[in-house]
């Protein structure tokens, strides 16, 4: 196909706005499949991301479309994973298309999630098309929201899209909007072979494939190919698109999506953001934007039943084949055991990760606490990276400690806005600003990671009665007044649930642990003491009195979330305990450690 006749294109959309609805709307009229073979929501391909509703790996169609002016067109349509935590993929996803549809439902209006998509397809010069969804709900209110667009966005909503993804209602309308508004791609085939690594799966018939933008030259099969940043190079064995079926080809042109197979071992040697070059006729320097993904949340995985480590070793290796993103190294904890300290880009691609081992691997796992990235400065120069609170130098080797922060969009009704401002003051955040669209409110604040990491974003939502809405972006380091918080169980120091804390309220946070462990541990046949200490002064003693013969040892549970109930419900097996000393301390325990207020 000739450049004017490709249009590249992302759809971008707060969680349940409806973008995988219209993805498959759009399939389901222009795809390559039969409508037998249609499945719901076909772009969400893994049974977890199913059941979540999100979609975490991007994926990309390849839709054939004969417009009103007759001529038939080709649609790439990049499916953009739809979470922070995945917010450099959605960056290359976007870099990879000429405009977006953005979708907004037209009985919610504008998220915080639409705001940050949003500002990153404007940074990637998208031509932006609005389209309105759900306007077959009775709530909807499509001139409403097209205002609040204008607003809060600054963009032109008088030609919005009205559609209904349910219903197929305005599809058409979209597709012509595609064809006549999004720019063609521009591209030169005669130059070097540069091609942006957009994504890269494993598939376990089919090996590693490779998600691709050709912007300049051709990509060929049988071409060898080298990454310029990682320096490998591969021979090209398959190239092709999706219909959402494998569609295989010669070559790939400038301005086309699609897939490369090169007999690649792993994802971790695909970096997404990579610029693929000619092995022979290398382009003289790579595209714009490459930045490495560095994991932001670290914790610790352990197997409840020790004879379990090598079956989580394996399986986490299998894991890290799909998902280069993902880090582990072994790790030993008194309490715990053996197990394995693992980086994440966030908390929710930590839960899926945790998720998938319990249930693809079948595995009962102990998670501690997530906890952030720290830098030290020592006294003697050195500088190192904290992953494990537990590791935290005394004070008196330590010359400073940065902590990483971020940068916060909450979005929220203004009737719940003085609770969140409450929130965000008392995890030390900073008001930068704070803007209102109709009723809603949207405030910006710089935040330490430290205190979101743990259960910001669930209190957010109580807060708000879930109408809230989050989305935040890294920022920086920053030097901070940071203590070790160690409990003792026993007069022992337990590991696996010491934490790091903002001096100022290194001491409350103690002392609300040790009564929430007053509450989760079980009461044995002995007295307990439990002890909270900041560099070896005690701040804080609960004792959990001894058993008596007639009270059922069934006391603990008490504030365990309902997820963590549902995860228990499912698997009645095992007890999740770990035996410390003499004492049995429940894997909830090791959860509740950092949950605060
Ligand atoms: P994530 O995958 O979680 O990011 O969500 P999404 O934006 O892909 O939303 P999805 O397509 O899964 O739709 C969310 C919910 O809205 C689903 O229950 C859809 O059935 C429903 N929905 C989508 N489009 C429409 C619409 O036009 N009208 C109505 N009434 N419901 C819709």
């Amino acid at each position: 196909t000739d450049l004017k006749h490709i249009r590249n294109f992302a759809i971008i959309a707060h969680i349940d706005h409806g973008k995988s609805t219209l993805a498959d709307r759009l399939i389901q009229k222009c795809g390559g499949i039969e409508e037998r073979e249609m499945r719901d929501q076909i772009l969400d391909s893994m049974d977890i991301e199913r059941e979540r509703g999100i979609t975490i790996k991007a994926q990309t169609v390849r839709l054939a479309y004969k417009a009103k002016d007759g001529e038939t067109y080709e649609l790439n349509l990049m499916d953009t994973p739809g979470h922070v935590d995945f917010a450099y993929e959605v960056s290359r996803s976007l870099a990879a298309c000429e405009g977006s549809l953005l979708v907004v439902d037209a009985s919610q209006g504008v998220e915080a999630q639409t705001l940050a998509n949003v500002y990153q397809a404007i940074e990637n010069n998208h031509e932006i098309v609005p389209v309105l969804n759900k306007i077959d709900l009775p709530a909807a209110e499509p001139e409403r929201i097209k205002q609040q667009i204008e607003d809060v966005i600054g963009l032109d909503t008088s030609n919005a899209v009205m559609i209904s993804a349910k219903t197929g209602l305005g599809i058409e309308d979209v597709l012509e909007a595609l064809v006549t508004r999004l720019p063609s791609p521009q591209g030169d085939a005669d130059a070097p072979l540069q091609a942006l690594l957009v994504d890269s799966w494993y598939d376990s018939y089919l090996g590693v494939i490779i998600l691709v933008r050709v912007k300049h030259g051709i990509l060929r099969k049988g071409q060898k190919i080298r990454m310029m940043n990682t320096g490998a190079s591969y021979q090209v064995d398959g190239v092709g698109y999706f219909t959402p079926k494998m569609v295989q080809v010669d070559a790939l042109n400038p301005g086309e999506i699609g897939f490369l197979q090169a007999s690649i071992k792993a994802v971790a040697d695909c970096e997404v953001g990579d610029t693929i070059t000619d092995e022979k006729r290398p382009a003289d320097k790579p595209l714009p934007g490459f930045k490495p993904n560095v994991p932001v949340v670290f914790c610790g995985l352990f197997p409840v039943d020790a004879a379990d480590f090598e079956d989580l070793r394996d399986s986490l290796s299998k894991l890290r084949l799909n998902d280069a993103s993902f880090e582990y190294e072994a790790e030993t904890s008194a309490a715990l055991g053996f197990g394995f300290r693992c980086g994440f880009l966030g908390l929710l691609h930590l839960e899926i990760i945790q998720e998938r081992l319990e249930r693809e691997f079948n595995l009962d796992l102990i998670t501690t606490a997530p906890s952030v990235v720290y830098r030290i400065e020592l006294t003697n120069g050195e500088q190192v990276q904290l992953h494990n609170p537990a590791d935290m130098p005394e004070v008196t080797k330590m010359a400073k400690i940065e902590e990483p922060w971020i940068k916060a969009t909450i979005m929220v009704p203004d009737e719940f806005l003085g609770p969140i401002l409450q929130l965000c003051t008392e995890r030390r955040g900073v008001q930068l600003d704070l803007t209102y669209a109709g009723n809603r409110a949207m405030v910006v604040y710089r935040l330490p990671l430290n205190e979101i990491v743990f259960d910001f974003y669930d209190r957010l939502k109580s807060i708000s009665r879930g109408y809230a809405s989050f989305d935040y972006e890294i920022d920086s380091y920053q030097e901070s007044d940071l203590v070790k918080v160690t409990i003792l169980v026993n007069a022992e120091p337990v590991d696996a649930l010491a934490f790091i804390a903002h001096k100022g309220q290194a001491e409350s946070r103690g002392r609300q642990i040790c009564t929430r462990l007053k509450d989760l541990i079980p009461r044995q046949m002995f007295q307990i003491a439990i002890q909270a200490a900041i560099g070896g002064r005690i701040v804080a003693r609960e004792s959990l009195s001894a058993l008596r013969k007639d009270v059922l040892a069934k006391c603990y549970g008490g504030d365990v979330s309902r997820k963590r109930k549902l995860l228990e419900k499912q698997k009645e097996g095992k007890k999740r305990m770990r035996q410390f000393g003499k004492v049995e301390i429940p894997q909830s325990a090791f959860l509740a450690a950092l949950k605060m207020g």
